[in-house]
Order: structure tokens, then C-alpha cells, then sequence
């Protein structure tokens, strides 16, 4: 194609300035880069995804391009362009959004030594794809008003009638609906049915859990079921929106002591499966995870053998419940919570 048409540029106008042409066209970077590049549907935050892209490219050269949205709006795009996706790589914040991809057969499976770098707990038993990151949920509580034995004991606490008018949470977003989803998953559809009527009952809906925090510290609610996240990034910036804050860990196996992982697949319709293999390799590895542990995202590191954030309480002193990421049920979660007139 270029030697075609150089040929032609050659005849145009003439061989001295052909030349000069024919070597700025192959010393032009976006002419080499076109194989070595890969696109993102990006539902992870933006901050952390970037980082990750610029460390990944400055140390193999492989472009990266960046698409930012939401989980579930990305599992859905991704499954409506089917073949025609310019995607190679889905990352998300939670695993309901890659169990959705995964359920239509959309994922090409990660290379095997990828899936070894990251524990079994992490990733789903099917290796269709893997977790990059993890956060824990939290309740988040007002340290003013609150402590010790007036703190929920459990997430289904927060449906008796003791916690009315109480609490928040972001019902909107994929975080919340992963927790709903662990839930679910670990006590079943007539508990969760019936905590989501508390829920309802007891609890004032904010959009982002940012936001649901801020409340917190405002002192218009008293907690926020969140992830621990929200909390460290603030405290590491100002603290403005935190200063009043607390987290509270439930621990214990507890719903509410859930780990949701984010995942990161590789789309069967890329056309650059290696290097988004590579980008994978990496993510799990020492220099993705190091972004994880020296960065600002706060978000837990989850490969073998490496540190999260020392600000972080540990993620094996969690006592988190043992969920199966790959059978997290979205579409269940949303028309429960519709039926609860949550959503
Ligand atoms: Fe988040």
C-alpha cells in the first residue's frame, strides 16, 4: 500500500524529494505504531487507567488508547458491536460487567502464565479473563456520632428498622450493584429481596459514592456503604470531604466484608491479541501492581506476592466472604433492586 503509493508520489514529483518523503513516511511513528497499539473500553477510574497505559507504554512501546466509560454500559456495547468492536481490552471496576461479556462467549481466555501471576481468589475459575485490582466495602461512618457498639455488626443490619433514615448509598452504580450481587450470591434471593425493602425503607440514595461520603462527613447521614477507596483518596488530597469520617470494616464473611475485583479481559475479535495479552501480562505483574501500591488510586493490589498501599488495612486481614466473581448475576441484581424501587 505505502510502496504503491510512493511509487506514484515518486513519478509526481520526482526522486530527491520522493526520497526525503519515503523516509519521513517511515520514520513517522503512527505509520509503525499501527500494528503495535491497542484500544481500552475503560470503565476503571480514569485516573489509575492512565497511569497504568503510560507506565505499560513507556516500557514496551505498545500505544495504548484510552475509551472511558461505566461498567455495565461498556458490557453492553461490547456485546451489541460483537465482531465489529474496535476494542481489544475491557476493563472494569467490578466483575458483574465482565461475567456479562463472558456469558456471550466475547472473551478470548488469558495466557496461562498471566492467570498464574494473580491467586486463584482472584480471577474467575474459567480463566476467560482476570483480576487486575480489588477494593473492599466499607461503611464509611460519621466518627462524630458514631463508634464501637453503635456501629452495625453486619451489612443486613442496615435493613432493621434501628437504621432509619440513617444511612447512604450510590444504588445507581456498579460498585453498589456488585454488592448487591455478592449478596445474592451468599445468602439468596429471599434475604436479599427482603434487605433490599429495608434498604429502601432506611436508606437516602446520592449519585457516586464520592457523594454519599461527602454526606457522611456533612453530617446529613450517618453512614455510606462504599468502597474503602473514596475514603484514602480523599485523605491523601485534602481531606476535606473525610475529616469526620471513619471506615468501618465488617469482616467476619460478612456481605458487607465483600472484595469485588476488577477484571481485565482480552476481546476474542481483537485484531492485536498479543499485545493485549502483553498489556495483561503487565497489568498482573510487578509494574501494574507497583502503579497499585505507590499511586493514588488505593485500590488493592492483587498479584502474587505484591504489596497494596501501606496506607491500606491488609487485604488478608479483611475476612472477606468467599464469592465466585464469574457468577455475579447483574441483570438479576438491577430487577431485584427495580422491583425494591431502588433503581
Ligand atoms: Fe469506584
Amino acid at each position: 500500500m505505502w510502496e504503491a503509493l510512493l511509487n506514484i508520489l515518486f513519478g509526481l514529483i520526482g526522486t530527491a524529494a520522493a526520497a526525503s518523503l519515503s523516509a519521513l513516511v517511515v520514520s513517522t511513528p503512527a505509520a509503525a505504531q499501527v500494528a503495535d497499539s491497542i484500544t481500552i473500553y475503560n470503565a476503571q477510574h480514569e485516573g489509575l487507567t492512565k497511569e497504568w497505559a503510560e507506565a505499560f507504554t513507556e516500557e514496551t512501546g505498545i500505544v495504548v488508547t484510552i475509551r472511558n466509560g461505566s461498567d455495565l454500559e461498556f458490557a453492553n456495547q461490547i456485546v451489541q458491536e460483537g465482531a465489529n468492536s474496535p476494542a481489544d481490552v475491557f476493563l472494569t471496576e467490578n466483575s458483574p460487567a465482565m461475567a456479562l461479556v463472558d456469558g456471550k462467549a466475547l472473551f478470548e481466555p488469558v495466557a496461562k502464565e498471566t492467570l498464574e501471576q494473580v491467586p486463584e481468589q482472584f480471577r474467575p475459575a474459567n480463566g476467560h479473563w482476570i483480576g487486575v485490582a480489588a477494593r473492599s466495602t466499607v461503611f464509611a461512618y460519621d466518627k462524630t456520632k458514631l463508634s464501637g457498639d453503635k456501629l452495625p455488626k453486619s451489612m443486613l443490619d442496615l435493613a432493621k428498622p434501628e437504621w432509619k433514615d440513617r444511612w447512604a448509598a450510590s444504588p445507581s452504580g456498579a460498585d453498589f450493584q456488585a454488592i448487591v450481587g455478592a449478596l445474592l450470591q451468599l445468602k439468596g434471593e429471599e434475604v436479599t429481596a427482603e434487605w433490599l425493602k429495608g434498604m429502601k425503607a432506611n436508606f437516602t440514595a446520592y449519585r457516586g459514592n464520592s457523594t454519599a461520603m461527602k454526606a457522611v462527613n456533612a453530617g446529613q447521614t450517618e453512614g455510606a456503604l462504599i468502597y474503602h477507596y473514596y475514603y484514602f483518596g480523599d485523605q491523601a488530597k485534602t481531606g476535606e470531604n473525610s475529616k469526620n469520617v471513619s471506615l468501618h470494616y465488617f469482616k467476619n464473611q460478612d456481605a458487607g466484608a465483600f472484595v469485588s475485583i476488577s477484571g481485565g479481559g482480552i476481546l476474542a475479535s481483537s485484531k492485536h491479541k498479543e499485545q493485549a495479552q502483553a498489556f495483561l501480562k503487565w497489568l498482573t505483574g510487578k509494574g501494574g501492581q507497583a502503579v497499585l501500591r505507590d499511586g493514588t488510586s488505593f485500590e488493592y493490589a492483587v498479584g502474587k506476592g505484591e504489596a497494596s498501599n501501606k496506607a491500606l488495612v491488609p487485604l488478608e486481614e479483611l475476612q472477606a466472604p468467599k464469592v465466585e466473581p464469574s457468577a455475579l448475576n447483574n441483570a438479576e441484581v438491577t430487577d431485584m433492586m427495580t422491583a425494591a424501587g431502588l433503581l
